[in-house]
């Protein structure tokens, strides 16, 4: 398993990639099936999906979407960041940095050239749709950060997605993801998704009976904070057993974030003592906490603050 090799840089762990080497590996592949991806970035994780098609059985032709902004905009965080990563691996002068924003595209493209497979969308995630006769057998979702941008997405293809469809949510244990902790473990509770796997922040489950009526009953149910602390509560609950040390610490982190942003001060006081004991007598766990608990503070628990400006500059475009 270890044998294969990843060429291009990714924001995930080499764990990560292998599962979504395998996963695509060994899905069963129909003839209308692609695979879909939201969040490429560099194309880290396009690779080994890329990889595993290769190498099903099944492969005839089948399509991976990417679909990414491939900018940012120098308002906000995430500038500072693709920067950074650019640096680390020296693609900065194959960037087109401006005053306002930092572009990405050519250089993901001259990256991934060598997959003829994979079909780059750059633009509004919200607006791609997919034809009406593909099915998506893999939807690997790294991207949303909030419930309104995943239900944007998840509406426009929901009569693309089939019966045992894979759904990858990365950044499932993660300290901001709250409303996507608590729409993924309703999903969860209800068997419309089945829980396979996880592995450091990510969740792997297969679509049951994901629906149109059950993103609209969520839309609606989503600025009532009462009954998503209550799922998120349920969902510490329910992962208890099931994750690690690691992943409980994000999702408790997740939990105090959402519940300052909705001043209900006993859930936050109860998840912040938690967190401390989570961490006792494990120098790893308590650097990464601190770390968490700096960034959620930076942006005083406010998600929106932290990444609504980023992708600015591509409001205006369509995919
Ligand atoms: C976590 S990174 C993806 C990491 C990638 N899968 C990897 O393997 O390294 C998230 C990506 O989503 C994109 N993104 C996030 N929010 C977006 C939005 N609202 N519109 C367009 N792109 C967005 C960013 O440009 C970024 O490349």
């Amino acid at each position: 398993m270890n044998d294969m090799r990843f060429n291009t840089y990714s924001m995930l762990s080499t764990e990560e990639r292998l599962k979504l080497f395998y996963i695509t590996k060994n899905v069963k592949l129909l003839s209308s099936d692609c695979i879909l991806e939201y969040g490429v970035f560099f194309g880290g994780s396009l690779e080994p999906l890329s990889k595993g098609l290769f190498c099903n059985i099944k492969y005839n032709q089948h399509e991976i979407i990417g679909i990414d902004s491939f900018s940012a905009s120098k308002d906000g965080s995430f500038y500072t960041t693709v920067l950074e990563r650019a640096n680390i691996i020296n693609i900065k002068e194959k960037s087109h940095i401006s005053e306002i924003h930092v572009d990405w595209f050519e250089f993901v493209k001259e990256e991934l050239i060598q997959f003829d497979n994979i079909k780059l969308v750059k633009g509004l995630p919200s607006t791609y749709v997919l034809e009406n006769t593909k099915t998506i057998a893999i939807l690997h979702l790294d991207m949303p950060k909030f419930y309104t941008e995943l239900s944007e997405i998840l509406h426009n293809i929901i009569n693309n997605l089939r019966h045992d469809s894979f759904i990858i949510f990365q950044d499932y244990f993660y300290h901001w993801s709250a409303e996507i902790i608590a729409f993924g473990y309703y999903l969860i509770k209800n068997e419309i998704i089945i829980l396979i796997d996880t592995c450091r922040t990510s969740l792997y489950a297969n679509n049951i009976s994901m629906s149109s009526d059950i993103l609209t009953y969520f839309d609606d149910k989503i600025n009532d904070s009462n009954f998503i602390i209550n799922l998120l509560i349920e969902a510490s609950k329910y992962f208890e057993n099931k994750v690690n040390h690691e992943q409980i610490a994000s999702l408790y982190m997740a939990i105090t974030q959402y519940s300052f942003l909705k001043n209900d001060m006993n859930t936050f006081n109860k998840f912040s003592l938690l967190i401390d004991k989570v961490s006792q007598g494990n120098q790893y766990l308590s650097d990464r906490i601190s770390w968490m608990n700096i960034e959620l503070k930076e942006y005083n628990y406010d998600i929106y603050s932290n990444y609504i400006k980023n992708f600015d500059d591509i409001n205006n475009k369509t995919c």
